[in-house]
């Protein structure tokens, strides 16, 4: 028998990850977007990151459906809009600055510290989960004093600087 979910989510707990928000588009171009942390880079050459997406997630059938997105790598001070977009409200784009990057898919400027821009590759379905694996077509790295936001314990904390390791 597996463990609970309640347990899986409080094993999990331990292990300290980014945030980023995910954003895409619907067909008719209305942004979409989620909080997440189950992301990873999957492969170097091609550059490949792949990124879990609920099955009941509002903004996975615009993901499906458009295959373009962008993951936000979200900065320390940020925590608000990480919670906004972990949220089901309607409006999450009117309260955050965004552009639209490479194929109109919005990039999120104020509290990103890096982007990067996605083809899809596939979609598995596993469990609860889509796991969607993406070609990074487009980006960019965080400046050196950036800081990332950090999930830990089901909260959010700052990242240890680089000095301090
Ligand atoms: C720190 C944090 C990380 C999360 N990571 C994920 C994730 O990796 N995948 C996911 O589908 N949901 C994740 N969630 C939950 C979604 O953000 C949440 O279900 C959200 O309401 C989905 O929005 P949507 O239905 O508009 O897409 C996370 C939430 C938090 C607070």
């Amino acid at each position: 028998m597996p463990v609970s979910r309640d347990d899986f989510l409080g094993i999990m707990s331990a292990f300290p990850t980014g945030v980023a928000i995910v954003t895409t588009l619907e067909p008719d171009g209305t942004p979409r977007g989620l909080t997440t942390n189950a992301v990873t880079s999957v492969s170097a050459d091609p550059p490949i990151l792949l990124v879990c997406v609920d099955r009941n997630s509002r903004t996975l059938p615009a993901l499906t459906a458009r295959k373009r997105f962008v993951v936000n790598f979200m900065r320390d001070d940020h925590e608000e809009i990480c919670r906004l977009f972990a949220s089901k409200a309607d409006d999450k784009f009117a309260h955050v600055a965004w552009t639209p990057g490479r194929d109109g898919v919005p990039v999120l400027h104020e509290g990103a510290i890096a982007h990067a821009e996605c083809e899809t590759l596939d979609e598995l379905v596993i469990g609860d989960h889509v796991v969607v694996t993406g070609l990074v077509v487009d980006g960019d790295a965080p400046a050196e004093s950036d800081l990332p936001i950090v999930y830990f314990k089901r909260g959010y904390t700052s990242a240890p600087t680089p000095d301090a390791l």
